[in-house]
């Protein structure tokens, strides 16, 4: 566990922990605001982010920008970052021994990060933080809390391109969030 920011990256620069470091352009180590209230955690950078080296770029992330606009939540007040750092090949899910080799860096950031609420985006994250034994359909928009944090989970925003009815659950438990925020 590394006890400052500097000291954290400079461990991740040349990681090889996974097979994902093989064919990754750049890792995405997370972006935002580092004493952050919320933290939103999402799957895995994509070919964009991959491009960029910074989350929630892509068409996903641009539609998760706009909900952030709706509700008053500004990117750059959050902390972003997902389960796995390096994009997994053709966009597929992160694989569990993937998952579990970044799970350390994942653990450094909410640890320096000491974040109030943690927004899980999608099953991926959902399950990799909270359990396996947890399904996005039945957990979103619930609070769930562990070791003082409170969890919730709602849609991946790619889920959104895919469903547009699903837009109003995510807009709905942002706004539980932003009203959490103010008690
Ligand atoms: N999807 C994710 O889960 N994370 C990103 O950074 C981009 C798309």
């Amino acid at each position: 566990m590394y006890e400052t920011w500097e000291e954290l990256e400079k461990s991740i620069v040349n990681c090889q922990k996974c097979k994902l470091c093989k064919t990754r352009q750049n890792i995405v180590f997370g972006v935002g605001n580092k004493n952050a209230t919320v933290m939103f955690i999402g799957e895995g950078p994509g070919a964009d982010e991959d491009r960029l080296g910074e989350p929630f770029v892509g068409r996903a992330g641009k539609l998760m920008n706009m909900a952030f606009e709706a509700i008053g939540l500004k990117r750059e007040d959050v902390y972003i970052v997902n389960i796995v750092k390096c994009r997994p090949p053709a966009n597929r899910n992160p694989e569990d021994d993937e998952a579990f080799a970044c799970l350390d860096y994942l653990r450094n950031q909410v640890i320096l990060v000491k974040p109030k609420i943690i927004v899980l985006l999608g099953s991926v994250a959902l399950k990799n933080i909270l359990g396996k034994e947890y399904g996005i359909t039945a957990s979103r928009g619930k609070w769930f809390e562990k070791k003082g944090i409170h969890y919730m989970p709602t849609w991946h925003p790619a889920a959104l391109l895919r469903d547009e009815t699903k837009k109003i659950d995510f807009i709905k438990d942002l706004k539980l969030v932003m009203d959490k925020l103010k008690v």
